[in-house]
């Protein structure tokens, strides 16, 4: 059984707990937040106030654990991350928008133990990700265009279609972005030859599926040395060796 730590408890964070709970190899130690233990939320036994990095070091000793699942706030990691990397403990951080700073120190991390960081954690977006890049690869002269669809009050660009968009080297403006009613997440990308279509399209149905990313990203990372890690580069890597194996029909 891994023990396993998850930090941040909120929309995301308690899909994630939920999935690790219900994992046969995984044992949910703890999970850290910001606010005192609330006990009208669900597992208020597990539940942690960690707010500085001797709260995060007092734990790793108290209640020790073999991995981090980090779902909360881009800043965590430099209250926990040094207590961790001294332990040894394999750190997962789904974090979208790190700053050049946090990744600095999640690399610096990456010396002492094994980090994985990845602002889109779920498995279809990374392959849909690495399917897009080869179909490029293959014929770079093809027209490419991404759409993304979300609920009403998303504002902004989806992050996950700007990261598209630089992989396969699409101008971020031509992005089109659709906002209706409750759409949790729909990302498409269109690539149009000339005497066909093909369209890799990904849809998010629950926040469930940000768990299970990170346990196959946690999995995954667990193969590796200590160092520092994206879930692309590990699935890639983990796609080319099995299929390794295959013979041409
Ligand atoms: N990679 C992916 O595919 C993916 C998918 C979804 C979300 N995310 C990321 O996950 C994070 C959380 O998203 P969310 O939608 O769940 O946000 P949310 O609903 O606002 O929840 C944030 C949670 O993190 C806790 N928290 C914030 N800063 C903390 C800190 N320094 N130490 C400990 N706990 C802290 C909060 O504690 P309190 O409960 O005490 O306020 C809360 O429980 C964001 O960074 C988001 O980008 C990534």
């Amino acid at each position: 059984m891994l023990r396993i730590g998850l930090i941040g408890f909120g929309k995301a964070g308690r899909a994630v707990a939920e999935v690790l709970q219900e994992h046969p190899d995984l044992d949910l130690a703890w999970i850290a937040r910001r606010s005192p233990p609330r006990p009208t939320d669900p597992l208020p036994h597990l539940q942690q106030s960690c707010t500085s990095q001797t709260d995060y070091a007092h734990l790793f000793d108290c209640q020790p654990v073999d991995a981090l699942i980090d779902f909360s706030s881009p800043d965590s990691i430099a209250l926990y991350g040094s207590a961790a990397a001294a332990r040894g403990i394999a750190i997962v951080s789904a974090n979208s928008a790190h700053s050049d700073a946090q990744l600095a120190l999640a690399r610096e991390l990456g010396r002492s133990t094994r980090v994985l960081c990845s602002p889109n954690i779920t498995l279809g977006i990374n392959f849909l990700l690495i399917a897009a890049k080869a179909l490029k690869k293959i014929a770079p002269w093809v027209d490419i265009a991404i759409v993304e669809e979300h609920f009403r009050t998303k504002h902004e660009v989806s992050g996950t279609a700007r990261r598209l968009a630089h992989a396969l080297d699409v101008d971020e403006a031509s992005i089109t972005s659709l906002r209706l009613g409750g759409v949790v997440g729909h990302h498409e990308v269109v690539f149009g030859f000339p005497h066909q279509t093909v369209r890799l399209v990904h849809d998010s149905i629950s926040r469930h599926a940000f768990g299970t990313g990170a346990v196959f990203a946690l999995q995954r990372l667990l193969t590796q040395a200590p160092g520092f890690y994206q879930l692309e580069q590990l699935m890639l890597q983990h796609v080319l060796a099995e299929l390794a194996d295959e013979q041409p029909a």
